[in-house]
């Protein structure tokens, strides 16, 4: 088992589903809260780490919502993202397309402009200083109204340049895709790609909106395609990419056990899954961590994990040489 874990660690590596927010490590958000001046609703590191106990998806957004309060000034965005990028580095990670919430932020008065300038500088010197590539996507929260979304995709549009893609995350259940659509058709044509949570804790209703109404390049997800034929058999013909999140799946109880996880399943179907970690700091978890365990869980060979990180390499936004430069790396 010492040797998969090693393979798996030496393995360079893509991860495509990655909230900013959800890297936010408990003595970070100590620091942080301190410098701001923000007192948090636990005294210490520990206790906060202790009440990551979810039952559903709710349960974690809550907290993870209320730890983004203390992320003020730009300085505080790009600690967040640097703390990442050095656990990316050490994950033996080279490009990431990392997911930002910047609704969080700015329905609590900060301005896009700060989020979005902290975090594109730390990537900025994590390409320089690490040599990790990514790319940026913006998620929008699909508990509030259409009118917010339109309105922060309005706010992005002088810093397209940074931006390569927008998403869909937060509570799925009585938020289908629909209610974005044409939130999604104006963002295609300010060029922007497309990605959405579907089918975590929602139905495969959901993944077929994500396809067909938002014309998604990626579902973040997509578990309970497993529960429908027809879908499985679109998804592996279209070979459409799924960002799967083990350890997520599992704490979310999205999963019962590790071993019940429907990977190895999905790749035996033909499905382009790849694996990520979600929110690690909540999560249990970085890449490794999720490769390794679900490896050992479902007893994958190492043929299926190089197509697991052959799949991300491909699923990525990559384009050109840098893509044949990562996908030769393997
Ligand atoms: N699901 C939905 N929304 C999210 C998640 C997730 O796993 N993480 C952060 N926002
Ligand atoms: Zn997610």
């Amino acid at each position: 088992m010492d040797n998969l874990a090693q393979f798996i660690r030496q393995l360079p590596k893509a991860e495509l589903h990655l909230h900013i927010e959800g890297t936010f490590e408990p003595g970070l958000m100590f620091e942080i809260a301190e410098r701001n001046k923000i007192k948090l609703e636990y005294p210490s590191v520990e206790s906060l780490r202790e009440a990551y106990h979810f039952t559903q998806l709710q349960d974690f957004l809550n907290l993870y919502y209320a730890g983004t309060r203390v992320l003020i000034e730009e300085q505080d965005f790009y600690d967040l993202t640097w703390n990442y990028l050095i656990k990316a580095k050490e994950n033996n990670i080279v490009h990431a397309e990392i997911m930002f919430d910047p609704q969080a932020h700015t329905s609590r008065g900060v301005p896009f402009e700060k989020v979005i300038k902290g975090i594109n500088r730390a990537l900025s010197d994590g390409a320089e200083k690490l040599r990790i590539t990514s790319r940026l996507i913006m998620s929008f929260l699909r508990h509030l109204s259409e009118k917010e979304a339109f309105t922060v995709l309005d706010q992005s549009l002088p810093y397209r340049e940074m931006i390569t893609a927008v998403g869909l995350d937060s509570s799925e259940q009585g938020n289908p895709p629909g209610k974005f659509e044409r939130v999604f058709a104006k963002a295609r044509e300010y060029g922007y790609l497309t990605v959405a949570h579907a089918g975590e804790e929602g139905p495969p209703e959901n993944i077929w909106g994500a396809l067909y109404l938002l014309h998604v390049s990626r579902i973040d997800h997509g578990n309970s395609a497993m529960l429908d034929g027809v879908l499985i058999e679109t998804l592996a013909e279209i070979q459409m990419p799924l960002t799967i999140c083990p350890l997520s799946n599992l704490r979310l109880k999205v999963v019962d056990d590790l071993s019940h996880h429907p990977l190895k399943a999905m790749l035996h179907k033909g499905l382009k899954v790849t694996v990520n970690s979600d929110d690690p700091a909540y999560f249990g978890g970085y890449l490794n961590d999720n490769l390794i365990a679900v490896a050992q869980a479902l007893s994958l060979t190492e043929k299926e994990i190089l197509q697991l990180i052959r799949n991300s390499f491909e699923a990525s936004f990559l384009t050109g040489e840098l893509r044949r430069k990562y996908t030769g790396l393997l």
